[in-house]
């Protein structure tokens, strides 16, 4: 193995090691290190058909913050394990975001983070654009993106470099959310992006597969809304409209982003045609709740098929013994299940169903079938009684069979979101792998595993060993090796 950066034992900033926030401890604890390996050791054999990368967004905060620290406000860094010819290599760095330089230019925090009061004369936006919760390949580039909508930020696909902020082709006017889906089919970029403060409340977009904005729209919704996700099928986009969302004048009078859950609303979700006028659009109406992250959608006769991880009652579960934390602590405990909608486009009909009880978030279908009907998907299993954000096993969904196989990590290891890696020469939905990165609570030793797609129970079947560790992250995908190194 050759490194040519390596993490020391203690490679966390002084401050964050001083600090008695579980976000900043242990498995989350950010890292100070940008780090080269390649030809890592691997416990096990890499299959040589496994060709390409897997990358993953999260936060690494550089600056001691000003207030209490939210998972949500550190800054961006990207970390890929690169596979071919049965080698694995690692890199990480972060994202080069304005909101980073401003901060580093001034030698200190300047945003006071999601538990701070808003500052509506900080740069640009009263929360720093960290672009550290999603990423995805599009167009020749890596995309960074932060969900509370931001700036894109464009990233090199082997070396993780920042190539600056993407445009669109000179006409991006408006900021992208976390989650805008890819149609490989087309190469089309499917986004919204939102307004805390005035109508339109959302925006919808396409970009072509060349990076030109070809479409854009304001979608009407009855105020501010707080949606992380949408879906796409060969013809449509759904949006979402859910009744969990902060109330515009707390957050301009006070400067806190308080979210309700409206349980007296219903969870809407608008259909409308990929490049469809803004009146175009057409809501259909469901039980209240919330829903972080859908697994795909896609059409079938009249009815739009939709799965995701839906959860009936998003309240805070503030537990009062955690005092300043409780907010984000409880926040963070998520309670969601795989559930179906059904929306019938010549009928105006609904159906719903819960499709499974297992508490499972992060969903991934293989990314390549966006729009397109899949039977499988891979979540994270989260346990009733976690404390902070655990992902404790790797689930398999069957759609079609309802049915559900699943690998619980050893005990001490938290892992990653998980995406499927299809099989050099595959034809089959869930030929391949899937892989993840995962850091044991004790050591802080950090692995990326390979499993195989078709049997999880059997756990890796290779354990890249890192050289550094990776802190507990967001969103993660796979790149196919042609995008990294055929460019
Ligand atoms: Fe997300």
């Amino acid at each position: 193995m050759k490194t040519t950066r390596r993490d020391r034992p203690a490679d966390s900033p002084i401050w964050a090691l001083r600090s008695s926030n579980p976000y900043l401890q242990g498995v989350y604890a950010p890292t100070v290190h940008e780090t080269t390996a390649v030809e890592l050791e691997v416990a096990g054999e890499l299959p040589r058909d496994l060709y390409g990368a897997y990358v993953r967004n999260g936060p690494n905060p550089v600056f001691e913050p000003e207030n209490l620290y939210h998972w949500f406000d550190g800054d961006g860094m990207v970390h890929a394990v690169q596979f071919r010819d049965g080698r694995a290599d690692y890199r990480s760095r972060f994202v080069r975001t304005r909101g980073l330089a401003d901060e580093m230019t001034a030698g200190r925090a300047i945003w006071p983070g999601v538990m701070g009061h808003a500052d509506f004369d900080a740069p640009r936006h009263y929360l720093k654009d960290t672009a550290n919760t999603d990423v995805l390949y599009h167009n020749g580039r890596l995309l960074a993106l932060w969900y509370l909508c931001g700036e894109p930020y464009g990233l090199d696909p082997l070396t993780l470099d920042s190539r600056g902020i993407v445009d669109f082709g000179g006409a991006r006017t408006s900021t992208v959310s976390a989650h805008p889906k890819v149609d490989e089919r087309t190469g089309e970029l499917v986004y919204f992006t939102l307004d805390d403060f005035a109508a339109p409340f959302m925006t919808y977009g396409v970009v072509s597969g060349n990076g030109e904005k070809v479409h854009e729209v304001p979608i009407d919704l009855p105020g501010p809304r707080a949606p992380h996700d949408l879906t796409i099928t060969e013809n449509y986009s759904i949006l979402h409209d859910l009744p969990f969302f902060h109330d515009a004048d707390v957050l301009r009078h006070h400067g806190h982003r308080v979210t309700r859950f409206h349980r007296e609303l219903p969870s809407r979700f608008g259909v409308l045609p990929r490049l469809g006028a803004a009146d175009t659009i057409r809501w259909f109406e469901f039980a209240p709740g919330y829903v972080l992250h859908m697994v795909n959608a896609w059409e079938e006769d009249d009815w739009i098929v939709m799965d995701g991880c839906f959860q009936p009652d998003p309240s805070i579960r503030r537990n009062p013994s955690e005092g300043v934390l409780g907010s984000m602590l409880g926040y963070l405990r998520v309670h969601a299940h795989l559930h179906r909608w059904r929306m019938n486009l010549a009928t105006g009909e609904t159906r719903e169903e819960q499709l499974d009880d297992l508490n499972v978030e992060f969903c991934l279908p293989d990314t390549d079938r966006y729009g397109v009907k899949t039977r499988y998907s891979y979540h994270q299993y989260l346990p009733e009684d976690m404390y902070t954000v655990e992902f404790r096993a790797l689930v398999k969904y069957d759609h079609e069979a309802r049915s559900r196989t699943r690998y619980d990590y050893e005990p001490g290891w938290y892992a990653s979101e998980a995406p499927f890696a299809r099989r050099v020469g595959a034809v089959e939905e869930d030929d391949g792998y899937v892989v993840t990165l995962a850091t044991e609570a004790t050591s802080l030793r950090s692995e990326c595993w390979v499993l195989l797609a078709r049997e999880i129970e059997r756990g890796p079947i290779a354990r890249v060993k890192l050289p550094a560790r990776v802190p507990s992250g967001f969103h993660a995908k796979w790149i196919k090796g042609e995008r990294i190194w055929e460019r």
